[in-house]
């Protein structure tokens, strides 16, 4: 089997291919990422010298690149390739725009051209976030209706609703996978739980955004990679599928508990201005895929968090190197300048 990974150089998605070339090994991936300012090569430094992993630099959003991949010979594509973060959506939307709507579109296209000929089953890596917001009771279900809130959940549900529509109108076989917030190894520094766990080491401040009572479902990135492992092997094409990580805690909570694991003060914990649109809560039912795939998470927050922090701890080099220059610039904008 030979599986088109895009956008693996970033924190998934690495996470994903070190994940399958672990349990498959007789498995062929061939990572695709533009190398934007998330996606690192030293995620995969490891892999680097596998026989069954090829490294290739483009773009999701280059048609001519793309249709040349999709036609050697592939069987599966799973498109983790996109701008992920709110607050960088809010600044500045057009790269999600180009990248997770338009980039999204050239794919289905280049399978479609190629479907003829070659069955490639498609796994698109979408978000919670399409389903806007949630009060105090209740949780998304795939039945939900779309409400994105953010240039960034905008341009995902964008993206869903052409593959949707591909499905529909060509009988491309994709399938939507829609999670809940990740975390652990390798994820950018940007996130709340890396700039919390890498500020905290540094014994910097910890920003939090308004009164620190929204909250994430959190689920820890194996978790995440085990339940994409099920849906492309078993998943019905033309499904959606919510994976959540039955881990419901407020920012404060999240930011309080890394600051006990590193033994630091809670008075590092800054207030901030609030994300504009910031949505409130998240919480996903993810009884359809532990009913039709037997999938659940089964690592608890509190072992994850220990693990992240654990990971973070023992790999300061990875992270250092990523807060300087641009990154500096980028938070600068986003906690002192707002
Ligand atoms: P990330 O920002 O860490 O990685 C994104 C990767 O995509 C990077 O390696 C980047 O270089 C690459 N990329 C960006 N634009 C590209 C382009 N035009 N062509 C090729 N490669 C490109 O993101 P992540 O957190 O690993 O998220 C991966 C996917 O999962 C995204 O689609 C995101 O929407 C989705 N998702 C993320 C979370 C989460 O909590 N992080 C939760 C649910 C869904
Ligand atoms: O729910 C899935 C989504 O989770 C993914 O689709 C996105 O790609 C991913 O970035 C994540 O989005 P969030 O906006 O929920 O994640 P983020 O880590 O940016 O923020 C988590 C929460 O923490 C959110 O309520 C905002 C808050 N926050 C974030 C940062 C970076 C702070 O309070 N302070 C911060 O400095």
């Amino acid at each position: 089997m030979r599986i088109l990974v895009t956008g693996g150089c970033g924190f998934i998605g690495s996470n994903f291919i070190r994940y399958y070339l672990k349990n498959y090994p007789e498995v062929s991936i061939i990572n695709v990422d533009k190398l934007t300012y998330a996606g690192n090569l030293e995620n995969l430094f490891d892999l680097s010298h596998a026989p069954n992993y090829y490294f290739i630099r483009a773009d999701i959003a280059d048609a001519a690149r793309m249709e040349e991949l999709v036609r050697k010979g592939i069987d599966a594509i799973v498109n983790f390739a996109a701008e992920s973060h709110v607050d960088r959506s809010i600044e500045d939307p057009s790269s999600f725009i180009r990248t997770n709507i338009f980039g999204t579109f050239v794919l289905l296209e280049a399978v479609r051209k190629v479907s003829k000929e070659q069955k490639i089953r498609f796994l698109h890596i979408s978000t919670d976030e399409v389903y806007g917001s949630l009060g105090k009771t209740g949780a998304f279900t795939e039945e939900t209706p779309l409400a994105p809130n953010s240039p960034y959940s905008a341009s995902k549900t964008a993206a869903d609703m052409m593959v949707r529509a591909y499905f529909h109108t060509y009988g491309l076989p994709a399938i939507i996978t829609r999670c809940s917030n990740n975390y652990g190894p390798y994820q950018f520094p940007e996130k709340l739980i890396p700039l919390m766990v890498s500020n905290a080491m540094e014994d910097k401040e910890l920003p939090i955004y308004g009164d620190g009572m929204n909250v994430r479902d959190w689920i820890y990135v194996e978790d995440h990679c085990r339940a994409l492992d099920c849906v492309l092997q078993n998943g019905k094409e033309g499904e959606v599928y919510n994976i959540g990580g039955a881990s419901e805690r407020t920012n404060l909570y999240v930011a309080k508990s890394i600051l006990d694991h590193l033994g630091k003060p809670h008075s590092l914990i800054r207030f901030v201005a609030d994300r504009p649109g910031h949505d409130r809560r998240y919480a996903i039912d993810f009884s359809k895929i532990k009913r039709e795939l037997g999938w659940s998470p089964t690592i608890s927050f509190e072992e994850g968090i220990s693990r992240t922090i654990e990971w973070y701890q023992t790999h300061r080099e990875w992270w250092k190197k990523i807060k300087t220059g641009e990154y500096l610039d980028y938070y600068r904008r986003m906690y002192h300048e707002r």
